[in-house]
């Protein structure tokens, strides 16, 4: 099939950006920015994964030392964060990519260590997450979270605004405000997490209060056009779930159209179970439906689904995390329907700065 017949492959315009294709890299961790600096070594990973109108999401990046819950990944807060971002995101645009920044605050999901002077997490919440295994085997412990008081929530909004900013000065082409798995938005909006009583919790218009202060703040910043957010309405990460996932995600999808954002990113979570997977993508489709502007999916696609996603006008782009990572040439290993390499787990989150992170090969090189 040539290119420009693959549905994954056709040009679309979001907004300002002109893309030349709908395989959107969806942002990933690597922990490899040691002592939460950007690297000189995610120049080449982002550069490998870029083609010439193509959409980029970076791995999350903390707002602000409140926001850390995780060794080595980076942030976008200092100064010196902001001028190591600058040789990758010039990388990224050397090659003609589109390159949003995800902003990140992990709320409950931290502890003590990742603190600054050992404080307690902040959250909607003063309750604590059981300790979890991570991909090493290793136990992650939290640490028991501070409620934020209601005049505490302006600092935060504030932290995602001037993180904003710092993206731009960056040379980001906008951002990407991270409201999924169960980190400090995700706590916010979801009832299993929140149990405020005052007016950013209880009703769902409270519970997405803090979310849309947060758009409504980083809009004014930076403009609407550059301003996507990711939401994983299904997903039950960091003990964050909703007993009614379908409103909440319509009335958050409703609530944001007032703007204009760039675009509205879902994430579907892992599941084998075909009717729920079926449901999951019903409700998403309402979403869309609701939501007035670009809508990308996430979440277990390959070429076959992602193209009938497009064709079947489920969505107007596809990100693919797993699959991205371990194919730098994702979209033309689409083009060419050859096979795909196979991503490597165990080193998802490894420090070192090539094995595992840029030395997966392209197709030219493993043929
Ligand atoms: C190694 C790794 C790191 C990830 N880091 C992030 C992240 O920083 N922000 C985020 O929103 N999602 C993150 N995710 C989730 C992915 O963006 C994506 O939603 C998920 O992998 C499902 O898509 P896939 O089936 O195409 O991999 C990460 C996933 C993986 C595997």
């Amino acid at each position: 099939m040539a290119a420009e017949k693959i549905p994954l492959l056709s040009p679309y315009k979001m907004g300002r950006f002109d893309l030349s294709h709908r395989v959107v890299l969806a942002p990933l961790t690597r922990q490899r920015s040691y002592n939460f600096i950007p690297q000189p070594h995610a120049i080449l990973f982002y550069s490998q994964r870029t083609t010439k109108g193509g959409l980029l999401i970076a791995e999350a990046a903390a707002i602000s030392e409140t926001a850390l819950g995780f060794k080595d990944t980076p942030g976008i807060w200092s100064k010196e964060q902001v001028d190591a971002w600058k040789p990758i995101v010039n990388a990224v645009h050397d090659k003609g990519g589109i390159f949003f920044c995800q902003l990140w605050h992990v709320g409950r999901v931290s502890n003590y260590s990742f603190q600054p002077n050992g404080q307690a997490p902040v959250s909607c919440t003063d309750k604590q997450l059981s300790p979890a295994v991570l991909s090493d085997g290793t136990i992650m412990e939290f640490s028991p979270p501070r409620r934020l008081r209601t005049d505490e929530i302006t600092q935060i909004v504030n932290d995602f605004k001037s993180a904003a900013r710092n993206a731009i000065k960056a040379g980001f082409d906008g951002v990407e405000i991270h409201s999924a798995y169960g980190y400090l938005i995700d706590q916010f909006m979801k009832d299993s997490s929140n149990d405020r009583t005052d007016a950013y919790g209880g009703s769902l218009e409270n519970r997405c209060r803090f979310a849309l202060d947060i758009v409504e703040a980083v809009v004014i910043e930076i403009g609407a056009d550059r301003v996507g957010i990711r939401f994983s309405l299904f997903t039950a990460d960091n003990e964050c779930w909703d007993s009614n996932p379908e409103a909440l995600g319509l009335h958050i999808v409703k609530s944001l159209n007032k703007w204009g954002l760039a675009y509205c990113h879902v994430v579907e979570p892992y599941t084998t179970d075909v009717e729920k997977r079926q449901q999951i993508r019903r409700i998403h489709l309402l979403m869309r439906a609701a939501f007035q502007g670009t809508f990308i999916v996430c979440g277990g696609y390959d070429r076959e689904d992602g193209n009938k996603a497009i064709l079947e006008n489920h969505a107007d782009l596809v990100a693919f995390g797993r699959l991205f990572l371990a194919n730098p040439d994702l979209p033309r290993r689409f083009e060419l329907n050859a096979p795909l390499n196979k991503y490597d787990k165990s080193t998802f989150y490894t420090s070192d700065p090539v094995v595992g992170y840029t030395d997966y090969p392209f197709l030219d090189s493993s043929s």
